[in-house]
């Protein structure tokens, strides 16, 4: 598997955001890295859990501004933002089980996720940021 790289065409127009990608861009990339030098289950399991983690903390900052500045799609990305916790919440515990078997699965489910989390889902905001001048 391939990792991401970063162009410019994935900048959604809000640095803060761009910025909380490029990092969940990274988060992932080294779980794939991992994944090639046949890790340790507890390695990938540590690195789910911060990424995991990271993802609460970018859809907060995500869901706050789209609150702020009332935007009208924020329900269904809440809802999107809720599942994605949860599959990778399973795939983290069934991590436990067989982490070998899982892991390219999971792989695949993350970069699958990240770009259509991008590219699909947060490309909608853009125009709508950039027309409240928030850059
Ligand atoms: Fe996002």
């Amino acid at each position: 598997m391939e990792e991401i790289i970063w162009q410019d065409t994935f900048s959604v127009g809000v640095t803060e955001m761009d910025d909380q990608h490029k990092k969940l861009i990274a988060m992932i990339n080294r779980l794939i890295i991992e994944q090639k030098t046949l890790t340790t289950p507890a390695t990938l399991a540590g690195l789910l859990t911060e990424m995991v983690d990271y993802s609460r903390e970018h859809f907060r900052a995500e869901e706050y501004l789209m609150s702020e500045y009332g935007y009208d799609k924020k329900d269904q990305q809440v809802k999107l933002h809720e599942e994605f916790i949860q599959k990778t919440m399973e795939f983290c515990s069934a991590t436990e089980i067989g982490p070998n078997i899982l892991s390219v699965a999971l792989l695949e489910y993350l970069q699958t996720w990240l770009m259509d989390h991008i590219l699909k889902e947060d490309m909608q905001y853009k125009l709508f940021f950039e027309s409240k001048g928030v850059a």
